[in-house]
């Protein structure tokens, strides 16, 4: 089964390019997030202190007066704010406005996740003839980096209001951490273009041959108001496979056509429009879609569109691959900020990222990264409000 083989190209030719677990931490204070203006750039407040570091809250402004705003703790994204067509203005994400609430659990929301976005069975895999055992937090699997994975660690921040406000990122993962060979030096940029558009740029190197999958979970909700469930929102994935998964939730290793079955996106759909026939426990979308790609160009994966409120989600990414989550595992248990419940499907994810337990899976692009390699990719969310 070639990757390239019976691949439709996208057609798209993206014109922008490219241009609680544990928590050895503890919130020492939690600071109230200090307001800021409407001007453009970025500016800093504080948010508290984890594992004797402070925290931040960094609040990006576009000329346009979006506002998007990012933590170093974890790199979560914790709002978005853009106005929809009537110039409402609310978050389009899910999160919390303190830290105390990242601190007490949640499902990633608008978190960078790493060292591997997503699941690796049995948290094993070898390179070589090393086999490597992951710590498991996922039942007898690894998810999203382990106990405690980037999602949970400080990052150091430095910011730049040059052209257009922008956040940089890095980590350093110490060999052997949750498991995986070699000292990881990670950056990763976010900029908030005056077009809208959240691009997140992720590089890396490491100093032992090691696995890498990064990406961004953000918990999106077009309405603006997460009371609303996201299965009236209209969506496009350019992709004609995906990868099938287990009971586990683990991939079997086949490409599966999307034609004929409720996996098909190619053109506009409801995303409720078929997702009871997806199935799985609790049931729903959670799925790896392979992309139309024959190169790694900046492409159009996925577009999102809410007819309510009139705003559109474009997503580009260098990526091989979009998991698509239907926030099919909340269950009103954690609240807003404002106190009310995310509910099932009151969010969707689009996580671009390389397949899914890609390192036991010899016939998915390898995820493998050797010293002396550069890591690198590039997401960008697009908004607009038609
Ligand atoms: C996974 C889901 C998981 C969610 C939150 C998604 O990327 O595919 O199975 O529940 O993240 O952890």
């Amino acid at each position: 089964m070639k990757l390239t083989k019976n691949f439709f190209f996208a057609t798209v030719i993206v014109s922008l390019i490219m241009t609680a677990c544990n928590n050895s931490s503890e919130e020492k204070k939690d600071t109230p997030v200090t307001e800021t203006t409407s001007k453009t750039g970025i500016t800093r407040s504080d948010f508290g202190n984890v594992d004797n570091k402070p925290v931040y809250l960094y609040t990006l402004t576009n000329a346009k007066g979006d506002q998007v705003k990012i933590t170093n703790y974890g790199g979560i994204v914790t709002s978005w704010v853009s106005p929809d067509k009537k110039g409402n203005r609310t978050s389009i994400v899910l999160g919390f406005d303190s830290l105390r609430n990242y601190l007490a659990g949640h499902p990633y929301f608008g978190a960078l996740v790493g060292r591997y976005g997503n699941r690796i069975a049995k948290g094993k895999f070898k390179i070589g003839d090393n086999t490597y055992t992951l710590a498991t937090n996922n039942g007898a699997n690894h998810l999203h980096g382990g106990i405690k994975g980037f999602d949970k660690q400080v990052w150091d921040a430095t910011v730049a209001n040059d052209a257009v406000p922008e956040l940089s990122l890095s980590y350093t993962s110490k060999d052997m951490e949750e498991g995986y060979p070699g000292n990881l030096k990670v950056n990763v940029t976010y900029t908030l273009t005056d077009d809208d558009g959240l691009q997140i740029e992720y590089n890396a190197e490491t100093d032992k041959p090691t696995v890498l999958n990064l990406t961004n979970h953000s918990y999106f909700n077009l309405t603006g108001d997460p009371s609303n469930s996201i299965l009236d929102h209209e969506m496009m994935i350019n992709a004609n496979y995906y990868t099938p998964v287990d009971t586990g939730l683990i991939t079997t290793g086949e490409l599966k056509a999307v034609k004929g079955t409720p996996f098909d996106f190619n053109t506009p759909e409801k995303i409720g429009s078929r997702i009871a026939q997806v199935g799985g426990n609790p049931g729903g979308y959670d799925h790896n879609f392979v992309l139309n790609r024959t190169d790694s160009s900046l492409q159009l994966a996925v577009t999102v569109t809410d007819s309510v409120s009139g705003r559109k989600l474009q997503v580009f990414t260098t990526q091989p691959g979009v998991q698509f989550y239907t926030g099919n595992f909340l269950d009103g248990s954690i609240k807003g900020s404002d106190g009310k419940p995310f509910n099932k499907n009151c969010a969707f994810c689009l996580e671009t990222q390389h397949f899914p337990d890609s390192p036991n899976q010899p016939k998915f692009p390898t995820t493998l990264l050797k010293p002396g390699e550069k890591y690198h990719s590039v997401t960008m969310y697009k908004l607009s409000v038609e």
